[in-house]
C-alpha cells in the first residue's frame, strides 16, 4: 500500500514532533517516498537533520522557502508532488492559520498550493484544545472536505496533565495515511453507522481458566479504522486483551460470548452495516466456579454447553436497510462452507478466510480471503495487510 507512494509530512512546533520521527521512519522503511517540511518552531523540538536522515530526503524549512532554487517555487513543487499531506503535530497556531486560509510560511503556503487529502493530527495541552477559539477552528477546518481528522486521544500529557490533547499514536496516523492512499480522501461511508465485533471470546470455567482461541482482534481493529477513515460512525464491540489505540471509535470491551451477544443485540438496531469479525466460542463450560478451583478438584472431563450463534440471531432481526457481513474461518475447502454460512445466517457478504495458509488468519498482520456476496459474486483477495483487506471488503460491499 505504501511502496513508492508520495507522502508529505508537515511538522509544526509541539513536543509531539518527536513521535512524528517514528511515523517518518516507518513510512520510509515501508518504501514510501517521504518528504518533510519543518516549521521554525518544530525545528526547536526536532532538528531538520533528524527528519532528513529518517526520510532519506532533505527536510525543508522556511530558509529553503525564501531561497531562489532556479526552478518552480518550492511550495508549488511540493504541493503538486504529494499524494497525501499529513500535518503532525498540528499546533493551535497552525490550525488557526488553516481555518483562516493564512499562508505565512512554507508549510501553510504548501497547504494552499496542493489539492491532495490532508490528515491533521492535533496535539496540545487540554486547556488549549478546549479553548472556544481552538475548538471553533477545529470544527471549521473539518467542514472542508480535504481535511481528515486524526483525533487527539486522552492520556498523560507532557505538561503533567491527564486529559484530551495527546497526539494520535504513530500507528493510528500510519493506518490513516494508508487509508487515504486507498480512498484518495473519498468518504463513501459518511453518515453510515458501522458496528464491528472483534477478538476471541473467553468462556471461563473459573476466574483463571477459560476456553478461548488465538484471535488477536487485528482484523476487527483494521475494519474499525477503515470504516472510520471512510467517514462512518463506528462502534467496536470487542474482547481484545491488549492495548487499543483507536481515537474516534466507540469501544465496548467484554469477555464472553454471552456478553458479546447482549452488546451486539443492543447496538444492532442502530447499525447500517454490521461486521462480525470476532472469533466467538461455540461452547462454554456448563458450570462456572466463582472461586479458583484447586488442581485436585479439576474434573477429568469438562461438560460443555453450546453458546448462542450471535450472527444467526442478528440475521433474523435484519431490516431491509441493514447489511450484515460475516467471517468464515476455514481450513481446506473454504468456499462451500462459507456459502452455507452466508445462506443459513442470512448474510449479505461473507469473508472466506483460509486460516491454514501462512500469513492469513489468527494473530497475523496480513490476511487473504475470498469475498462472496448473497448474489454469488466472488472476489479473491491475494495476501495483503489487514487494513487493505478491510478496505477491499468495504469496496466490495459498497459496489453491491
Ligand atoms: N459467530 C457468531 N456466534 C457464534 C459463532 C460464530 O456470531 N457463536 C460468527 C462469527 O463471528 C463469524 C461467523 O459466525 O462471523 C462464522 O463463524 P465460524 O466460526 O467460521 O463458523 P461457525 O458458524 O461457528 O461454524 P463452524 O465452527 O462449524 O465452522
Amino acid at each position: 500500500m505504501l511502496k513508492g507512494r508520495r507522502i508529505l509530512i508537515g511538522v509544526s512546533g509541539g513536543i509531539a514532533a518527536y513521535k512524528v520521527c517514528e511515523v517518518v521512519s516507518s513510512l520510509a522503511k515501508a518504501g514510501a517516498d517521504v518528504k518533510v517540511i519543518v516549521t521554525d518552531a518544530a525545528g526547536e523540538f526536532v532538528t531538520p537533520l533528524t527528519f532528513a536522515t529518517l526520510s532519506r530526503h532533505p527536510a525543508f524549512t522556511d530558509k529553503d522557502f525564501w531561497q531562489a532554487n532556479n526552478g518552480r517555487p518550492l511550495h508549488i513543487q511540493l504541493g503538486e508532488w504529494a499524494e497525501v499531506f499529513v500535518i503532525a503535530p498540528l499546533t493551535a497556531n497552525t490550525l488557526a492559520k488553516l481555518a483562516g486560509g493564512f499562508a505565512d510560511n512554507l508549510l501553510t503556503n504548501t497547504v494552499l498550493a496542493s489539492n491532495c487529502p490532508i490528515l491533521l493530527a492535533p496535539a496540545m495541552n487540554t486547556d488549549m484544545w478546549e479553548q472556544p477559539a481552538v475548538a471553533g477552528n477545529w470544527r471549521e477546518v473539518l467542514t472542508y472536505r480535504r481535511y481528515h481528522a486524526a483525533n487527539p486521544g486522552a492520556g498523560m500529557l507532557a505538561c503533567d496533565r491527564a486529559g484530551v490533547g495527546r497526539m494520535a499514536e504513530p500507528g493510528e496516523i500510519l493506518a490513516h495515511i494508508e487509508s487515504l492512499l486507498h480512498t484518495k480522501g473519498d468518504r463513501d461511508l459518511a453518515g453510515k453507522r458501522v458496528l464491528i465485533s472483534a477478538g476471541g471470546t473467553r468462556e471461563h470455567l473459573d476466574p483463571v481458566r477459560f476456553i478461548g482461541n488465538p484471535s488477536s482482534g487485528k482484523m476487527g481493529i483494521a475494519l474499525a479504522q477503515a470504516a472510520l477513515h471512510r467517514g462512518a460512525t463506528v462502534t467496536l464491540v470487542h474482547s481484545i486483551t491488549g492495548e487499543l489505540a483507536l481515537s474516534g471509535v466507540r469501544t465496548i470491551a467484554l469477555t464472553s460470548a454471552e456478553e458479546m451477544r447482549q452488546e451486539m443485540l443492543q447496538c444492532f438496531p442502530d447499525a447500517d452495516l454490521t461486521v462480525m469479525a470476532a472469533a466467538v466460542a461455540d461452547v462454554k463450560p456448563t458450570d462456572y466456579h466463582s472461586q479458583k478451583l484447586p488442581k485436585r478438584s479439576l474434573p477429568n472431563s469438562l461438560p460443555l454447553t453450546p453458546v448462542a450463534d450471535i450472527l444467526a440471531e442478528l440475521g433474523k432481526l435484519k431490516q431491509p436497510h441493514q447489511k450484515i457481513i460475516g467471517f468464515a474461518a476455514q481450513t481446506g475447502d473454504i468456499v462451500k462452507p462459507a456459502l452455507e454460512k452466508l445462506r443459513s445466517k442470512k448474510l449479505d457478504v461473507i469473508v472466506a478466510n483460509p486460516i491454514d495458509k501462512i500469513g492469513a488468519g489468527f494473530g497475523s498482520d496480513t490476511n487473504q480471503a475470498i469475498l462472496i456476496n448473497a448474489a454469488g459474486k466472488q472476489v479473491e483477495i491475494a495476501p495483503c495487510s489487514k487494513l487493505e483487506m478491510a478496505h477491499r471488503l468495504f469496496d466490495f460491499v459498497m459496489e453491491g
